[in-house]
């Protein structure tokens, strides 16, 4: 063994460890950019003494062509990276995991015909092609439906039995390679290659585009399982740790969504919800007398108020409404207002968002509470204002066992002395339904674009 490769095991340990810790930074809004860094660090790292470290004699030309490679994907995810808009963030993730899932398969495709075909290794490169490939094909999908390419709910007749039958194929197929004698060439390799993106398309197309952020968080953890079976393939460790974390984490991820949403992850697959964008326009004809509030009317009712929580929903994201949220945030408390945001877990389109959406506008994190935490506030609260939330608000989650929402924990906005709701319309939100909330007799709607109505409460606030 050359001097080297101790050397090499010790950058891929310290790679391992930058992905753990920085993983666990990631947990808290205050330390998640530094979690970000360190981990990117280990990542750099681990490249450098593979480049550098390796006993294998690697032509000149292969290492300019791996250098040029580095720099041409630096400069596109730097850029890409810079530009998106917050709003975009799920289908940008969805790109960059649909690469990361191409690259565990082009590994295995690579590799294959050097390696020795016997059972074990034969496993980890199938498995790392067949899950990256149904990662990269399935990404695309979801990538397409959120950017609006494919925006038509695509449904294949009896598409259950179609994806089951194609599911089984891929892996009759990949067990007889690895177990039946002669059915291992690389043709044999290339069509499993084939059934696997297949499957990855008809997996995606039926799901609702609602539903994109959790299949991206499963796809993420298939991409990163593809990654762990590299590793086993090298027998990397840096590879793995990070293949096993990344598979780990978004399985979690998956698992808390579905949870916050409460809806197994059967239905989400199989169940098409949210699929179209008429379904969260249709809704909102339960009837019952729904009565408003003036903008001024409704800047004296807060300003004389000791406590305000705001609940931010996928409508402030849309308006773009966080600064002008803000910024009457600070107005109240100037005014000796205690104000807070109260945070609900999918509130949004992807984990975090609001979070997200509120630190762009410099919202201090100790305003913001999650839900479990705020919910016992609610009682002693004067005004909720509820800005382009609905399902996160839906009293319907714990009263009416023939919601299909019913058990989703909500924010119940509907213990504080006044609830006022913005949004734009009687509309539904992204599960359909109506909201009772809307009928309270507490509740007063603020009709209106939430930029436009929260830009004119500022102002009368100020006049006051
Ligand atoms: P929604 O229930 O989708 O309601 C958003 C509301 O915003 C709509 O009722 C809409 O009403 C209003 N709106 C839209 N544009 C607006 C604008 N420009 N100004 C003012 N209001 C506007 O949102 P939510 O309460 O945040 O709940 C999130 C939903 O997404 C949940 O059902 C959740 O399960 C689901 N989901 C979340 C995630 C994650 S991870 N966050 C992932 C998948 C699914 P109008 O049309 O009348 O204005």
């Amino acid at each position: 063994m050359s001097l080297n490769l101790p050397l090499l095991e010790i950058a891929y340990l310290i790679a391992s460890v930058t992905f753990v810790v920085g993983l666990k930074m990631m947990s808290n809004p205050k330390t998640a950019r530094k979690g970000n860094l360190i981990g990117a660090f280990g990542m750099s790292v681990a490249i450098l003494a593979t480049l550098t470290l390796h006993d294998h004699q690697v032509p000149a030309l292969i290492y300019g062509l791996i250098l040029l490679a580095i720099l041409v994907g630096t400069v596109a995810g730097w850029v890409t990276a810079r530009k998106v808009a917050m709003t975009k963030m799920p289908e940008l993730v969805s790109l960059f995991n649909g690469m990361g899932g191409a690259c565990a398969a082009l590994i295995s495709l690579i590799e294959y015909p050097h390696m020795a075909h016997e059972t074990g290794s034969m496993l980890s490169v199938l498995a790392g092609l067949v899950i990256g490939s149904v990662s990269f094909s399935g990404s695309m999908i979801a990538y397409m439906k959120l950017n609006g390419t494919m925006n038509k709910a695509i449904r294949i007749p009896a598409y259950n039995i179609v994806n089951t039958v194609v599911m089984a194929t891929v892996l009759i197929f990949a067990a007889v390679m690895v177990f039946v004698n002669g059915f291992d060439t690389t043709l044999h390799v290339y069509i499993l290659l084939a059934l696997a993106l297949i499957y990855g398309i008809l997996f995606v197309i039926p799901i609702g585009g609602a539903d994109m952020p959790v299949v991206i968080s499963l796809l993420n953890s298939f991409t990163g399982l593809a990654a762990a079976f590299g590793g086993f393939l090298y027998d990397n460790k840096a590879m793995l740790t990070g293949g096993i974390l990344v598979g780990s984490a978004g399985t979690l991820l998956t698992l808390v969504m579905c949870k916050a949403m409460n809806r197994p992850l059967s239905n989400v697959i199989f169940g098409a919800f949210g699929g179209s964008s008429s379904s969260a326009a249709g809704g909102g004809t339960e009837g019952g007398t729904v009565k408003d509030i003036s903008v001024p009317d409704l800047a004296v009712l807060m300003n004389y108020s000791k406590k305000v929580i705001i609940v931010p929903g996928y409508g402030l994201a849309v308006a773009q409404a966080q600064h002008v949220i803000h910024e009457i945030e600070e107005l109240l408390e100037s005014r000796g207002v205690e104000v807070k945001y109260a945070i609900h877990p999918v509130a949004g389109r992807m984990p975090g968002h609001m979070n997200v959406l509120l630190a762009e506008s410099n919202v201090d994190y100790s305003k913001l509470a999650e839900m479990e935490e705020i919910n016992p506030e609610f009682p002693s609260t004067d005004v909720v204002l509820v800005v382009g939330a609905n399902d996160v608000v839906n009293p319907a989650a714990k009263t009416d066992p023939s919601s299909p929402i019913f058990g989703m924990p909500i924010l119940e906005v509907d213990n504080a002395a006044h609830v006022i709701v913005n949004k734009r319309s009687m509309n539904a939100g992204y599960a359909g339904i109506d909201n009772p909330l809307f009928y309270d007799p507490k509740t007063s709607m603020l009709f209106g674009d939430a930029k436009s109505v929260l830009t004119a409460l500022a102002a009368e606030i100020k006049s006051l």
